[in-house]
């Protein structure tokens, strides 16, 4: 991954396709690499749309690209977690306690709460089709919203919607 810097602030200066794409493999999926074909992809997720093409080329830096087949487990309730997902194809399945489930789709995100607070994963999340996810670290997720400081308010604005959630669960 690359933090950014000076050298993003024109396309024509971004390696080209032939020496900055590949794939290899994480966790038991394949991971692609690509800067300006991961521009291409952020373009089209909504949590993104609003962005500038410079802050989006800055992202393409800070996130990987991940095929995960159906029913891989991405998060595990009570464990550590050190990932931001985006969800670009596909869905994901999420088990918000008392045996209830919620499903997050395109355009959606999860693992923001053990970022964000340092603890144990709140849920378990497992793909429950083929799914396409950008990913992104734990350091690579604050330089994630200093590129882009508007993504700051969707992910408060997603995670009090999933606090009222998890009352609700616990007071029904
Ligand atoms: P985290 O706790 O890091 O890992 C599990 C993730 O599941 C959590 O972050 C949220 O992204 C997501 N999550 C938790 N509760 C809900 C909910 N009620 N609805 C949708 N997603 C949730």
């Amino acid at each position: 991954m690359d933090a950014g810097g000076d050298n993003l602030a024109g396309q024509e200066e971004s390696p080209p396709d032939a020496v900055n794409q590949g794939t290899i493999r994480f966790r038991g999926a394949t991971l692609m690499f690509g800067k300006s074909s991961k521009v291409a992809l952020l373009h089209k997720v909504p949590l993104f749309r609003d962005l500038s093409r410079r802050q989006l080329e800055r992202i393409a830096g800070l996130a990987d690209e991940l095929d995960i087949p159906a029913g891989k487990r991405l998060a595990t309730a009570g464990e550590t977690g050190q990932e931001l997902f985006v969800i670009v194809d596909g869905h994901a399945t999420v088990k918000v306690g008392r045996g209830r489930t919620s499903r997050l789709g395109p355009g959606e995100f999860f693992g923001e709460m053990s970022l964000i607070d340092g603890g144990p994963r709140s849920a378990t999340v497992e793909a429950a089709v083929d799914m396409k996810l950008l990913v992104v670290g734990r350091r690579e997720f604050w330089s994630l919203l200093n590129a882009a400081p508007s993504l700051g308010l969707k992910i408060m604005s997603t995670l009090s919607r999933r606090v009222r959630d998890a009352e609700a669960t616990v007071s029904a």
